[in-house]
C-alpha cells in the first residue's frame, strides 16, 4: 500500500501488523500535540472528499443516520463528515494511540460528540459487551485503507479478510451501505471478495491513468449494499 504523499520506509507487509500502526500513531499523536499536525491523510484529501460528497449527494442517506468509520486512524474522515453536517458518527480502530489522536483532532475543532472506541475488526464481535460500538447497527460503514491494511496481515490474511467481511455485514442495518476505498484491490477483486455477502450498489469515480494503451486506477471506491 502506498501512502498519499510519501513512500513508507517499511516493507508493505508491516502495514498489516498492529505494531506498525502503534508506532506510527504514537509518533503522529506526539507531532499533533507538539505542532498540531494531524498526520497522514491516506490516499489524499480528494479521496476522502469524494466519499463524503457521495454520501452528501445520496438521497437515501440522511445527516442523522448512524455512520461508522472502520479503522478511523487520525479521524480525518470523521472530521470531514462532521463538518459536512453528519451528526451520528462513530469510529473504531484497534490502536489506542489512533483513537487518542482522532479524539484530539475532533476536539480541536469543537466536536466532542463523536463516539470513538478501540476494537479489532477481525475479532469475534459477538463476545464484546452490548454497549460496544462494534455491537451496534449502522446505516453506513466507511473504510478508507483499512481493508487494505488487514489484507497485508502476515500469513496471507485469508481468515482476517473473511472475518472482516462477516463483521462489516453484521455491523450494517439490513438496508445499510458499505463504502470502501482501496488502493490494493481492483474493482473486480473487491466485487469477487465482497459479493457473497454484499451487492455492488454504486461506484465513485476516481482519477484514472493510461499505460500501454490500458486504463488503470490508483484508488478504487465502491459502495456495497
Ligand atoms: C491505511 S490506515 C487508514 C486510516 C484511516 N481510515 C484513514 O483513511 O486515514 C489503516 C487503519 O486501519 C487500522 N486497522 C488495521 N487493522 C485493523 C483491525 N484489524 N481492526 C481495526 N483497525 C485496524 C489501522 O490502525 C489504521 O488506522
Amino acid at each position: 500500500m502506498e501512502k498519499a504523499n510519501e513512500t513508507s520506509d517499511f516493507e508493505s507487509s508491516q502495514l498489516g501488523t498492529k505494531q506498525y500502526w502503534e508506532t506510527a500513531y504514537s509518533r503522529e499523536f506526539k507531532t499533533f500535540q507538539d505542532i498540531g499536525d494531524i498526520g497522514e491523510i491516506w490516499f489524499g484529501e480528494d479521496s476522502q472528499e469524494r466519499m463524503v460528497d457521495w454520501l452528501d449527494d445520496c438521497d437515501d442517506v440522511s445527516k442523522d443516520d448512524a455512520v461508522l468509520d472502520l479503522g478511523c486512524g487520525n479521524g480525518a474522515l470523521l472530521l470531514e463528515l462532521r463538518q459536512r453536517g453528519f451528526t451520528h458518527l462513530s469510529g473504531v480502530d484497534y490502536v489506542q494511540e489512533a483513537i487518542n489522536l482522532a479524539a484530539g483532532v475532533l476536539a480541536k475543532k469543537g466536536f466532542t460528540n463523536v463516539r470513538l472506541q478501540t476494537g479489532d475488526l477481525t475479532a469475534d464481535l459477538s463476545s464484546l459487551p452490548a454497549v460496544s460500538c462494534l455491537r451496534c447497527k449502522y446505516r453506513v460503514c466507511v473504510d478508507k485503507g483499512t481493508y487494505d491494511a488487514i489484507s497485508l496481515t502476515p500469513g496471507g490474511a485469508k481468515e482476517e479478510r473473511e472475518a472482516y467481511r462477516r463483521n462489516v455485514r453484521s455491523l450494517l442495518q439490513p438496508d445499510g451501505l458499505f463504502l470502501i476505498t482501496s488502493c490494493n484491490w481492483t474493482k473486480q477483486e473487491l466485487m469477487d471478495f465482497f459479493q457473497p455477502d454484499f451487492k455492488l450498489a454504486s461506484e465513485i469515480r476516481t482519477p484514472s491513468f493510461q499505460f500501454g494503451g490500458k486504463v488503470g486506477r490508483s484508488v478504487t471506491s465502491l459502495i456495497f449494499s
